[in-house]
């Protein structure tokens, strides 16, 4: 199983980069922290970081024919792109949105995510746990073609998933 973690805008100046909110983790460990559990749950993670919204869909385009899931922390544009929201819901792998930081206990417009309903789910507010958190439901959802059964929707409930699930 192949899985893309992808990192959008910014997130290249962790650990120099509004260390009072992000810590200062660089992004080069995080990535080492998902590579040590990738290893451990036998999952192939690729890494790619970029700064331009077209980049992020190209990387979203490829790992559709190149891997199984994608970990994907939009940065800004989490807030903003209706493109990557659209890129999310196009390629038909599970897409998990992490972010290191609790997106809804900041500034209000933090709290609305463009990639969540087309996201499988969203982990925020652990830090370099977050992603590693996000490796972890990818690689689940990964390996069950889809959904986890633990969120299968019952005859009793709508098809709404559990803590952080996606709308579909
Ligand atoms: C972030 C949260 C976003 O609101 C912000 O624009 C980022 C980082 C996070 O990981 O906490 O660049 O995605």
């Amino acid at each position: 199983m192949r899985i893309l973690v992808l990192s959008g805008p910014n997130l290249n100046l962790l650990g120099e980069r509004e260390t009072a909110v992000y810590g200062t983790t660089t992004l080069a460990v995080i990535e080492d922290q998902v590579t040590a559990r990738a290893v451990t749950i036998g999952v192939d993670v690729r890494f790619a970081q970029s700064n331009h919204e077209g980049e992020l869909i190209d990387h979203l385009h490829a790992a559709r024919r190149e891997c199984d899931a994608v970990v994907f922390n939009p940065g800004g544009y989490t807030h903003t792109s209706v493109a990557l929201r659209d890129a999310v819901a196009a390629i038909g792998i599970p897409v998990v949105e992490v972010h290191l930081s609790n997106v809804h206990a900041r500034e209000s417009f933090r709290a609305h995510s463009m990639i969540a309903a087309a996201a499988r789910g969203q982990v925020a507010g652990f830090g370099a746990t977050s992603y590693v958190l996000g490796l972890e439901a990818a690689a689940v959802l990964a390996s069950a073609g889809g959904r986890p059964a633990s969120v299968q929707p019952t005859s009793s409930e709508g098809g709404q998933g559990g803590m952080g699930g996606g709308e579909r």
